[in-house]
């Protein structure tokens, strides 16, 4: 019999690459998501990476009583990861409350499921944005968080401590918060990545969207910050990469070789690169020349964030191995296989 685990927000970016590896490993995964900013077909994509398609659930966990039902009949799952979120920051600020509605309301009702049916393992995406504007670098988890620059950030920073009490609450019940630097690239095989609707909020597809010529040209937030280049410096992650760090963090949990009931990894790879770095990257290993202004600073953005990462590699004996130019190259492909 395989271990049965649920993915809620499974067909997301993230959530998506994270199926793929569960499947990989050996384990049954169940997809709950509503749908409401990804699409069905990211299930035959995972079946054409992994020759199997998830069972899938379209439920809004925000209601409580479909919640409920769904987990009485997923009752003999071995743990949980939730992606289910809203997640765009500038979004965030200006509708707080849905944001506020939504984050915490899916992660409550999970929590409750969880609790009534006997679930008792649950990693949580969050994020390096818990660490708000920070002062000292590499930031490790003892490093002090701070009030997130959005309401984006503080439902995970909220979220956190939820888990947190309810984890020393309860006997049974094990979770692991994993806080994500900066996701980027795509699978390998062409057929997963990342969707976002309209344009894009994040650098890395605003890179691969106006090489294709879907936007005129990328405008750099800042080139007079305090580093190498005078561009804002931030630590990539490949989705490859920190979709394993779930495997690795859930078997931590199943085995339980957890030293707490509640605890939190770093994960990135321990490097900063700056947007020029990107840019390089990008130029080089797809061979497109990149069409980019210097524009002034985005507000809330800090100069630097990059992470420590010996815990996750001591602790959870996880080794992102993915290289800059894996994860500009992957998206390129990605970008442009969904285009063409
Ligand atoms: C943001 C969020 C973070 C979230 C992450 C991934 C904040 C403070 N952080 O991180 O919570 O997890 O996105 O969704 O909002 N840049 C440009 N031009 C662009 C876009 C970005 O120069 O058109 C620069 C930014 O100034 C930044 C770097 O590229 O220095 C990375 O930006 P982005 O991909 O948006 O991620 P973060 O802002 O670091």
């Amino acid at each position: 019999m395989k271990n049965k685990i649920i993915i809620t927000g499974g067909t997301g970016y993230i959530g998506s690459h994270t199926a793929v590896e569960f499947i990989n490993e050996g384990f049954e995964v169940i997809i709950v998501d509503n749908l409401s900013n990804s699409d069905i077909s990211v299930l035959d994509s995972i079946k054409s990476i992994t020759g199997v398609k998830p069972t899938f659930e379209n439920i809004d966990l925000t209601d409580k009583n479909k919640t409920s039902i769904f987990f009485e009949s997923n009752k003999d799952a071995v743990g949980l990861i939730n992606f289910a979120a809203f997640k765009a920051v500038g979004e965030s600020v200006k509708m707080p409350l849905q944001y506020y509605h939504n984050n915490l309301n899916i992660l409550l009702n999970v929590l409750e499921g969880m609790n009534r049916f006997g679930i008792r393992n649950l990693i949580f995406s969050s994020s390096a944005t818990v660490y708000g504007l920070p002062d000292c670098f590499p930031l490790n988890e003892n490093s002090t968080t701070k009030r997130p620059t959005s309401p984006y950030g503080n439902t995970k920073k909220i979220g956190e401590e939820i888990i947190e009490d309810f984890s020393k609450a309860s006997i049974n019940f094990k979770a692991i918060s994993l806080r994500y630097f900066n996701p980027i690239g795509a699978h390998s095989s062409g057929n997963l990545g990342e969707t976002p609707t309209g344009i894009p909020n994040n650098l890395m597809p605003f890179i691969t969207q106006t090489a294709l010529g879907l936007r005129d040209e990328l405008k750099i937030f800042g080139n007079d910050y305090k580093t190498k280049d005078g561009t804002a410096v931030r630590d990539y992650i490949h989705v490859v990469d920190l979709a394993k760090a779930h495997v690795l963090a859930l078997q931590r949990l199943i085995r339980n070789e957890v030293l707490e009931n509640f605890e939190i990894f770093n994960i990135g790879t321990g490097i900063g690169y700056s947007v020029l770095d990107v840019i390089a990257s990008f130029e080089k290993t797809t061979k497109q020349k990149l069409n980019y202004s210097f524009a002034s600073k985005r507000e809330g953005d800090v100069p630097i964030l990059y992470a420590s990462t010996s815990k996750a590699k001591e602790e959870l004996n996880w080794n992102p191995i993915l290289t800059l130019d894996d994860m500009t190259e992957s998206s390129w492909e990605w970008e442009k296989k969904r285009n063409s």
